[in-house]
């Protein structure tokens, strides 16, 4: 479905993803989960002048919730 679908991109701009369902199981807490990700991220780039991937990260291996198990940051 997605280019390089492993790659942590965040400035993708394909956003047809089931990571919160869709239709009438959508996920209730979607818009306050992704309000969540923008402002960890942008306190992120406040707080440090240039974080960059440190090493590519580490994906759980569980084919049902599909996430990162360590994602580590160079500062
Ligand atoms: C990154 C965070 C989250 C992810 C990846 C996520 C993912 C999902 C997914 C995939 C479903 C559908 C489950 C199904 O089809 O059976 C779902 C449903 C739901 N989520 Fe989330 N969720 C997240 C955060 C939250 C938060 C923060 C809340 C509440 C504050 C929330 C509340 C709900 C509720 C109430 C449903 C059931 C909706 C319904 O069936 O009508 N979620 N979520």
């Amino acid at each position: 479905m997605f280019e390089s679908p492993n790659e942590l991109n965040i400035a993708r701009k394909e956003h047809k993803h089931l990571s919160f369902s869709a239709g009438i199981y959508y996920c209730l807490g979607g818009q306050a989960a992704k309000l969540e990700i923008e402002v960890a991220f942008n306190c992120l780039c406040d707080k440090f002048k240039q974080p960059r991937l440190q090493e590519e990260p580490v994906w759980r291996k569980n084919s049902n919730m599909h996430g990162m198990e360590m994602l580590m940051i160079a500062i």
